[in-house]
């Protein structure tokens, strides 16, 4: 009996996808957690929702409010409509960072990867700009102020923070061409951009045989379809399900129109970069917005070329003495850079006890590696005591560096009230 050509064509895309036949370890849920996949879905879903809500959204500061106001109240399902994407985007965010902590702990970053963890970052890059361009658009008190802090965090990168923070903004001050600048990013260029890189992500993951799988000697292949196809569909309707359902029930922010001359008490960025507005309180403008990210940067880019001595990509954790240092290191970081961060603010107060040095010095140079010593001394107890090797110190690098991060963005977002205060 001949196939109908829809089920045919249905078929040839999912092969576009994925091999006619796969192993069958590669569809066991805690072997991805579907994160990749998942990412893509609230892409398709940010991407039919932002689509819609180009009908009605009107980019100029005197009218993008009044517009998203009439789209809650006037338009029928207008709300759910904004829910929808504004909930979907903050979910990728989370989806796309768990996915890149998920490759990196089953180590699937090393040889034929390496290329593919690049671009994964680029669109980590890409996600968070389209993020942060579309947080400007409902032009409300929330939006307009979170995206003034992160703009002026910019403007502390020495030589070229000033002009790249004019450049985003289109004058030195957030305003009507700010708006129309990120609106265009954020409904043409950064969509397109995430479109052409995914594909060539889908790519590399074909290209290296799927997902890694550590080495057996005889693996059992089963169909694709239905295998993992049902699979799929069965999380990404779970998704969506539970997404209309948070939409229906709780609705984005939206606070009164933007008062550019009147800001809040407290002023915060978006939630996820909490982290370096936090980092900025206790370090030189210099080091907490150029250096420290920068380094952090190379180090990320850098992983999967070191030199290790052997790497099972596939392998969780790569041994049990790495998923211990996982956990030791994840505790430890989060208690030490929360601890020293207070420490350095009410007993180190270097910007008072050592005014008379250069501030660089005293508030960039000294409080790094009064940071970086313990974390050293840490990670060396480990290599000395219990003979970790090089990427199972890597792991622990990594998690200290994550952990510190979520740390602060946590203190930022929830433990800083009036003046920046620390409340508990
Ligand atoms: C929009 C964002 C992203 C999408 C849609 C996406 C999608 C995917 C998909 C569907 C896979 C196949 C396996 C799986 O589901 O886990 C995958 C694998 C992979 N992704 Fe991503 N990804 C994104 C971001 C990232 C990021 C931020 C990184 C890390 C920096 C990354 C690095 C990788 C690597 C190295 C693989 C191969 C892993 C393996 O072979 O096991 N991706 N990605």
């Amino acid at each position: 009996m001949r196939e109908p050509a829809t089920k045919k064509a249905i078929k040839k895309f999912i092969l576009h996808l994925h091999p006619l036949k796969i192993d069958k370890r590669a569809i066991a849920f805690n072997r991805t957690f579907g994160l990749g996949g998942i990412a893509a879905l609230l892409f398709t879903i940010l991407f039919i929702t932002g689509m819609m809500l180009k009908f009605v959204y009107i980019p100029s500061a005197g009218q993008a409010h009044d517009s998203i106001l009439s789209l809650k109240n006037d338009i029928i399902f207008g709300n759910l409509l904004r829910n929808l994407h504004y909930w979907s985007a903050m979910l990728l965010v989370v989806v796309a960072f768990l996915h890149l902590v998920r490759v990196f702990y089953s180590q699937s970053l090393f040889y034929e990867r390496r290329k593919n963890w690049l671009y994964g970052l680029l669109l980590m890059f890409l996600v968070v700009s389209a993020n942060f361009t579309g947080y400007l658009l409902p032009w409300d008190q929330l939006s307009f102020w979170a995206v003034t802090i992160m703009t002026n965090l910019l403007s502390y990168i020495p030589l070229f923070g000033e002009g790249l923070a004019d450049l985003i903004r289109d004058g030195d001050t957030v305003g009507e061409t700010t708006l129309l600048r990120f609106y265009h990013f954020h409904t043409g260029l950064l969509p397109l951009l995430m479109v052409f890189f995914m594909a060539i992500h889908f790519w590399l993951v074909r290209k290296a045989g799927g997902v890694a799988l550590p080495k057996i000697e005889k693996s059992k292949k089963v169909d694709t379809h239905p295998h993992l196809t049902y699979k799929e569909a069965f999380v990404a309707l779970i998704i969506i399900m539970a997404l209309l359902l948070f939409s229906i029930f709780v609705d984005a922010p939206l606070l009164e129109k933007a008062k550019p001359t009147v800001s809040p008490n407290p002023s915060k960025a978006p939630w996820y970069f909490m982290g370096f507005q936090e980092l900025l309180m206790h370090v030189h403008p210099v080091f907490g917005s150029f250096i420290i990210p920068l380094a952090v940067t190379v180090f990320f880019i850098a992983i999967p070329f070191i030199k290790y001595q052997e790497i099972e990509p596939g392998a969780w954790f790569h041994s049990k003495k790495g998923r211990k240092m996982t956990i030791a290191s994840a505790v430890f970081s989060a208690i030490f850079t929360f601890a020293f961060a207070i420490i350095n603010d009410a007993v180190f107060d270097f910007s008072n006890r050592l005014a008379e040095w250069p501030s660089l010095i005293s508030t960039g140079v000294l409080p790094t590696l009064l940071y970086l010593a313990p974390v050293t001394a840490f990670l060396y107890y480990f290599k000395i005591k219990h003979k970790a090797n090089r990427p199972e110190l890597m792991i622990g690098a990594v998690t200290i560096i994550l952990s510190a991060y979520i740390t602060m963005m946590l203190t930022g977002s929830l433990l800083r009230g009036e003046g920046m205060q620390l409340i508990f």
